[in-house]
């Protein structure tokens, strides 16, 4: 008898214990409200991360399929990939400390992010007291170009259905559904990432508008949102695939950044104390691959050592371009909170940047900064903001430009030296963000600079974009100039005489007219994502604030909790600028994990709330 029914126990047992499991993890993530309640449900999170990864990744999937957080397939992939990453931060850092407040910020966005801990970047040399200064000549500008977060999908699929129940759709999910409601169409769908074709299109119009340019910028993301299924050697051949395609019809050097999305799993980039079989090596290795023809010998090398950050020259001037590797300042990089033990400079990006900065500065050269994350939002650590801005303040003499992408939109920030006084002369830095490629986030579009070539200030920043809903959009984009900043802004700007670069002043003199002026705001905000028609309500009360806010940071620190989750702010609070700054990692585990708690709380909002934070949240998601 006994034998009979023996071996049904032992299939059934863990099914039983593993349902208990599902079950209290489930109860303890619809108890998180607020930091208090994060906390206290994380000795249950680490009592099944104690149980090892694949009990951890069976769990949080079975509780995600069960609540009806995603699709299963997606579930299974985000947490399968990403789970493990949590679960060994749960066993390594203690439940009460500092850590675990940041963990909790970070994938639930209920805490307030701790103080910026104290630390002094150390400095070669002191700044010179006599600082040289770089004069133009008046020689006409040359030309640089500017893309970023091109999201290429290159198992976008024409005919598939663009109207899915997946994070992204336009692939071949159903392998030849007859039931298509909305066919994927050749040049991109709103729900989808960029198809192939659309990068053609916009490399072949950026060569002709650009057919000057000396040289062009990535500022990071090649990889599509399909972030439950990234592979290493999908993310690898896609990198390469990109750096063969701006190969093929870009003729000027270009030289590029990494974004979190090159990696598998996304946003995953272990510190170098970090000890676990995942590593980023294949990440740099996919880097030297396809930027060597660009950056040159010493550059690549420097990939791997500088754990993919690399400083070269740009050709035949002056000007050293330094490409950061932000990702390891990112909260939703995961492994940063994988010990107690906070560390001022992960991996050594922050010491990288100050010895190639003062290699700049005792050169008498000028430097670029380039890179993926921009420094002043909220999803920066807010530790590795406040030291990179130690950094920017030093070197201010020798940064002449800034450059990121990361936001999907076409915006700037400006750093001051005094954030207690920002005023146009405090005004020292200026960084041009975006915009993308992918149409989930507005039109397509990329950024031409002119610079002078003496001082390499920008004298001008134009954006092109192909208009999406424009009728023959499909057959063939047609790109075009959407404004000149210089021409836009530079009239309605009181400060500015029509000649001379548009510096940090000129900028800051800009967000003065954006306070009175709503209007020249509003404009702003329309060329965020490239077009009105992108624009469902004005910005206004806190999106206006938190914009108004953003424009005029590259600390994270400085528009505090403006710059916090989604789910905390006021139902009114718009649907641009703001909720940009949330922190976000494409549909991945903190994106599940914040979409349970966000289910649990919602019996505490009214229906309108609730269908307008969806809305909101559809779009952060999509957007990063
Ligand atoms: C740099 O200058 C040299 C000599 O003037 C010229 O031959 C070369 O084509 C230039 N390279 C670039 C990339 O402009
Ligand atoms: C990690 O990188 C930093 C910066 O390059 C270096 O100083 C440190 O020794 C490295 N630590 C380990 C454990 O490799
Ligand atoms: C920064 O500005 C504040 C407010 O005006 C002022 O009190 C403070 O002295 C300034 N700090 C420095 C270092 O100049
Ligand atoms: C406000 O800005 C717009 C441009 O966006 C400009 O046409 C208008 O003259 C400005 N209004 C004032 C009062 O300066």
């Amino acid at each position: 008898m006994r034998a009979s029914w023996s071996p049904v126990l032992v299939v059934l047992l863990p099914t039983f214990a593993a349902a208990g499991l599902v079950d209290q993890v489930e109860r303890a993530l619809l108890s998180i409200t607020d930091c208090g309640t994060c906390h206290s449900a994380l000795p249950t999170f680490k009592a099944v991360a104690n149980l090892g990864d694949a009990a951890f990744v069976r769990t949080i999937t079975a509780a995600c399929i069960d609540l009806k957080i995603e699709d299963p397939d997606v579930c299974e992939g985000a947490i399968r990939t990403q789970g493990p990453i949590l679960a060994h931060d749960l066993r390594h850092f203690s439940l009460w400390g500092q850590t675990a407040t940041k963990f909790c910020e970070a994938v639930f966005g209920l805490c307030e992010p701790p103080a910026v801990n104290a630390y002094e970047v150390p400095f070669p040399k002191p700044a010179p007291e006599n600082p040289k200064t770089f004069v133009s000549r008046g020689r006409p500008p040359f030309q640089m170009m500017h893309f970023s977060d091109a999201h290429i999908d290159r198992q976008y699929t024409v005919g598939a259905e663009a109207s899915c129940t997946k994070p992204i759709c336009c692939r071949d999910y159903e392998k030849r559904s007859k039931h298509v409601k909305m066919p994927a169409l050749p040049f991109g769908s709103r729900n989808c990432d960029a198809p192939t074709p659309l990068a053609d299109s916009m490399l072949e119009a950026a060569e002709k508008f650009g057919a000057s340019a000396k040289f062009s910028i990535f500022t990071g993301d090649v990889i599509d949102h399909a972030v439950w299924d990234v592979s290493e050697d999908g993310v690898s051949q896609d990198m390469q695939t990109f750096s063969d395609q701006m190969a093929a019809i870009l003729s000027a050097p270009l030289f590029p950044a990494l974004g979190n999305h090159e990696s598998a799993p996304t946003n995953s980039f272990p510190r170098n104390t970090t000890e676990h079989e995942i590593t980023s090596e294949w990440v740099f290795n996919a880097q030297r691959a396809g930027w060597s023809q660009w950056i040159g010998e010493e550059a690549t090398k420097q990939l791997r050592h500088h754990s993919g950050s690399y400083s070269t020259m740009a050709p035949n001037m002056s000007l050293r371009i330094i490409s950061l590797n932000t990702q390891y300042w990112y909260k939703q990089n995961f492994w940063l909170y994988d010990s107690d033990t906070q560390q001022p400079d992960p991996n050594g990006i922050l010491a990288f940047l100050v010895q190639e900065l003062q290699a700049a500065e005792d050169a008498g050269e000028r430097a670029y900064i380039i890179a993926h994350m921009p420094p002043g939002r909220g999803d920066v650590m807010r530790d590795q903001s406040s030291y990179f801005d130690q950094v920017i303040q030093r070197y201010k003499n020798t940064i002449a430009g800034q450059f990121y992408g990361h936001t999907h939109a076409d915006e700037f920030a400006i750093g001051y030296s005094n954030y207690s006084e920002q005023t146009a002369v405090n005004a020292m830095s200026v960084a041009m963000i975006g915009p993308a490629l992918t149409p989930m986030s507005g039109n397509p579009a990329f950024k031409i600079y002119d610079i002078d070539p003496d001082t390499f200030e920008i004298m001008d920043a134009r954006t092109y974009r192909a208009r999406f809903y424009d009728p023959h959009y499909q057959l063939e984009p047609t790109w075009e100039l959407l404004y000149s900043a210089r021409e836009l802004y530079g009239p309605i700007v009181p400060s500015f005489s029509g000649k001379g670069p548009l510096n940090p002043a000129f900028w800051h003199d800009l967000t003065e007219v954006f306070h009175k002026n709503d209007t020249a705001f509003q404009t702003y905000i329309a060329n965020k994502p490239r077009g009105r028609e992108f624009i469902w309500s004005p910005c206004q009360g806190a999106c206006k604030e938190g914009t108004l806010c953003e424009m005029r940071t590259l600390r994270s620190d400085v528009c505090g909790r403006m710059s916090g989750p989604i789910f905390h702010l006021p139902a009114n609070g718009g649907t641009h600028g703001v909720l940009h700054m949330d922190s976000c990692d494409g549909s991945g585990i903190g994106h599940i994990l914040r979409k349970i708690i966000q289910k649990a709380s919602s019996s505490s909002f009214s229906t309108l709330e609730l269908s307008e934070l969806g809305g909101h949240l559809e779009q952060t998601v999509l957007a990063m």
